[in-house]
């Protein structure tokens, strides 16, 4: 089971606008069976993370909740549900969460949708193993960070979907002893 952070970004680093706009994202051109698309990308997936922005615009931007996977929510707050739809709202400590979250993934892998810090979350816990990101051919100048952590991470592939760069990388642990790397 791998953990993946899979997300578009714009050139400078931002996953959104400073008020969580996406409309620079969507004006992009992309194609959905090409390299590193989502529809191949999500078959392999089990279960989904998010924290409460991101599910607030999901919310907001979708006619109906389109995941039939188990979404866990961070939130300190008690948000609305949609009918239906297997969405769990949790709080604190992402490595307590984990369990649960990878139970419910049922071996398959793990998305964290997203905002960047909750992946700096999975991140500081070493539960994070891959980062995907599309890159926009635009800047923003500021707005919802990508990835707000310092950490390695090793390119495995790149692939041109018309409009983006997409990248995939394997965040590299200190404890990792590939490479000949020291194990003291
Ligand atoms: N470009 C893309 O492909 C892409 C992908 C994903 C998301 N996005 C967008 O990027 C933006 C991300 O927004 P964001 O940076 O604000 O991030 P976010 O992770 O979506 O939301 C952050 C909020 O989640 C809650 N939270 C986070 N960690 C928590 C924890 N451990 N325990 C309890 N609650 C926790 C907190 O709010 P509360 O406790 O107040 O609820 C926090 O303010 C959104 O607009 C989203 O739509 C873009």
């Amino acid at each position: 089971m791998t953990t993946h952070f899979y997300t578009a970004s714009s050139l400078d680093g931002f996953i959104a606008t400073r008020d969580h706009s996406l409309e620079w994202l969507f004006r992009q051109d992309f194609d959905m069976e090409g390299p590193m698309a989502y529809p191949a990308f999500v078959d392999g997936i089990g279960a989904l993370v998010m924290g409460s922005s991101t599910y607030e615009w999901l919310l907001k931007n979708q006619e109906t909740w389109e995941y039939a996977q188990p979404t866990w929510v961070f939130t300190h707050r008690k948000l609305s549900l949609p009918d239906g739809a297997n969405v769990s709202l949790v709080h604190g400590d992402v490595h307590e969460a984990f369990p649960r979250i990878a139970a419910s993934a049922k071996e398959k892998d793990i998305w964290v949708v997203g905002g960047g810090d909750v992946a700096g979350q999975f991140a500081d816990a070493e539960l994070l193993d891959e980062v995907w990101v599309q890159y926009a051919p635009v800047t923003l100048g500021a707005g919802q960070p990508l990835l707000p952590r310092s950490l390695q991470l090793e390119l495995v592939a790149t692939a041109r979907n018309r409009d983006f760069v997409c990248t995939r990388y394997r965040v590299t642990r200190a404890d990792r002893t590939e490479r000949g790397a020291p194990t003291t």
